[in-house]
């Protein structure tokens, strides 16, 4: 069994539906939840679906983003993850982190990325007149945001679109996608898919 840890910073949906797909013949299961957020409400789920979980608080360490990343590993060290989940962990990594864990990393972004990579990306979306959003799954590397593409699934906006609609419709295909390409992953396979 492949160890998987996810890193969250807030509700922990999209760690939910990892952890939830971790089951029977799927190759991965969850070792670790860690967020950098003290109360973020994922941690209260992954306890109670008796996962292990910690906490590193990025706020003591002001801009070192290297003490952080220090402790960070340090956690993640013990838990010995096989790959490593971002699932809405919302601090940027640097290339000292993802150099020691290159290969393991992946992420989800709520655009069709290479488009809108960093914040807001619904709103942007609806602003430059798109057609599509969506969702994609990607490596982490230390380009943020920029790392080679494992899945995406896309929706169509509406005229009447609003940035938190959009996000509502968004947020299921990324419940689907996310598990659907750690499966993959963790089988050695990295070609993207497009779901549905
Ligand atoms: C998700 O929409 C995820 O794609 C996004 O944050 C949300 C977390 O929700 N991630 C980013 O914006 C990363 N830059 P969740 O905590 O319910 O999974």
């Amino acid at each position: 069994m492949k160890r998987v840890a996810i890193l969250i910073s807030g509700g922990g949906s999209n760690m939910v539906s990892l952890v939830d797909s971790m089951v029977g013949e799927h190759p991965g299961r969850p070792c670790l939840v860690l967020s950098n957020v003290p109360g973020a409400g994922g941690l209260e789920k992954a306890k109670a679906r008796g996962i292990a979980t910690a906490v590193v608080d990025h706020k003591p360490f002001g801009r070192d983003r290297d003490g952080f990343e220090a402790a960070l590993n340090t956690v993640l060290e013990q838990a010995q993850p096989d790959v490593i989940c971002l699932a809405g962990f919302m601090r940027v990594l640097t290339e000292g982190f993802t150099a020691k864990w290159a290969g393991k990393v992946l992420n989800i972004h709520p655009s069709l990325l290479p488009k809108y990579k960093g914040l807001n990306t619904h709103a942007r979306a609806i602003a430059a007149g798109d057609a599509l959003a969506g969702c994609s799954v990607h490596e982490v590397t230390a380009e943020l945001d920029g790392g080679p593409i494992l899945g995406q699934a896309q929706v169509e906006i509406r005229p009447d679109d609003t940035a938190d609609a959009l996000a509502a419709r968004v947020l299921p295909l990324e419940h689907k996608l996310y598990p659907a390409v750690l499966e993959r992953f963790l089988q050695g396979d990295h070609r993207p898919i497009t779901l549905p």
